[in-house]
């Protein structure tokens, strides 16, 4: 029988996979666009939900639709007492991304949301699945250490709000903007792998909260959104800054990936990774003595990888600073991916909108490498 001649492009690397116009990256330059927009220019002027809204429904919001917006999402923070109570039934060592994706995925029974059609439908899954994935990150944090949730503080800004759920404290201001940059960095990043997950639910017409469950169990294998937790285990496995040199000569003799380095698209230093170390320096100066040392350590694996892998357009991306400045923040490392998470579901959501727009259900070929006419031999004479 014969195949077509097709050629396979492992991890479709270089496929494009949809027109887009949300994000923008030119790898080679380091720039990182939402809508046109430059993320430096985002992260100094707007806030997350500002950038949310633009992601979303495409430009920057008036007063009155930011307010309206804003509104919406504080209504809909609360969680139902019946997902709490589900959530105290999950297993206290489930890790906090399976929370997130069990109750993303059960949501979509409290709030049917068949119609994906219906353009209310759509704006309120939107505005609940933005405004409840916090207070499933905080609340599954503190059921897991045998807390109470907290109820969402409306008066406080979204950032400074999920702190609060988290740590029933108000952060300081610098704490406040670090975890708002903190998200819009995570927003949105063209077609990674969880936003491309999304785009393929999506196209199925499925509801936005088996899309949303879908991309988060995308997002949380290691070489997506877990590796900012693999960064701090190895900076902590390192040590001191000595040790650092050895550490990755060794991992790099055994061929073993450096956590927190490398990028199919940036060849340059991501430019989120240069946005957070500045913040990081920041917030380590204002807290002189405590993480230093893991900033310390971090710059210096990323002197050596430069040194040792420059030649291969190596260098650090979003996730090496984005672990150290949450650390810095004394956020639980289990928590990291699900504040990606947070972030990016607006870029799931902006996909999701734009998927639809021109939907055709995802179906790719393969190129087939198996046997044919194979006979069927009786279990008696198998080997
Ligand atoms: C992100 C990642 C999966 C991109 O992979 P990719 O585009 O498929 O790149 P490749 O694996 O083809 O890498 C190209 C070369 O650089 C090397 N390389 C890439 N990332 C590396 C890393 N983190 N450590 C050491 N070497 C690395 C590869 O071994 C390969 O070398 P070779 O050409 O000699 O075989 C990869 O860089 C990685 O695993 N990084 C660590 C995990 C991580 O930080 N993920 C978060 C991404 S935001």
């Amino acid at each position: 029988m014969e195949e077509r001649e097709l050629e396979v492009v492992p991890g479709l690397a270089g496929i494009p996979a949809a027109e887009s116009a949300i994000s923008f990256i030119d790898g080679e330059k380091g720039i990182l666009e939402y809508r046109g927009i430059p993320v430096e220019v985002l992260t100094e002027k707007s806030n997350f939900l500002e950038v949310s809204y633009l992601l979303i429904f495409g430009k920057l919001p008036t007063q009155e639709e930011v307010n309206k917006f804003k509104t919406d999402i504080n209504f809909h923070s609360r969680l139902k007492l019946k997902i709490v109570r589900m959530m105290e039934h999950l297993p206290e060592n489930g890790h906090p991304m399976e929370y997130l994706q069990s109750v993303s995925s059960a949501m979509g029974m409290y709030y049917p949301a068949k119609n994906v059609l219906d353009t209310d439908v759509r704006y309120w899954s939107i505005v609940r699945l933005i405004a409840k994935l916090p207070t499933i990150v905080a609340s599954s944090n503190r059921l897991r250490h045998g807390d109470a949730p907290l109820q969402p503080n409306n008066d406080l800004s979204f950032a400074a709000n999920f702190y609060y759920m988290l740590f029933e404290r108000v952060p300081d201001p610098l704490t406040e903007k670090i975890l708002d940059v903190m998200l819009i960095l995570h927003a949105d990043h063209t077609m990674n792998a969880s936003t491309f997950s999304a785009r393929v639910v999506g196209s199925t017409l499925a509801d936005p909260y088996t899309i949303v469950a879908s991309a988060i169990g995308t997002l949380s294998g290691p070489l997506h959104g877990g590796a900012n937790e693999e960064v701090i285990h190895m900076l902590e496995e390192i040590g001191s800054k000595e040790d650092v040199r050895p550490y990755i000569e060794k991992k790099l003799e055994k061929k073993e990936k450096i956590m927190g380095v490398g990028h199919r698209i940036y060849k340059t230093k991501d430019p989120r990774a240069i946005i957070l170390q500045t913040f990081a320096h920041q917030l380590f100066e204002s807290n002189a003595s405590k993480k230093g040392k893991v900033l310390e350590i971090a710059e210096e694996v990323e002197k050596v990888v430069h040194e040792k892998l420059g030649h291969k357009k190596i260098y650090p991306n979003v996730d090496f600073y984005s672990g150290i400045v949450f650390q810095g923040l004394g956020i639980p490392t289990d928590l990291f991916t699900p504040i990606f998470a947070m972030g990016r579901v607006t870029g799931w959501l902006a996909h999701w909108l734009e998927q639809l727009k021109t939907n055709k259900i995802y179906r790719p070929d393969q190129k087939y490498i198996g046997l044919h006419n194979q006979p069927y031999i009786p279990i008696d004479d198998r080997n």
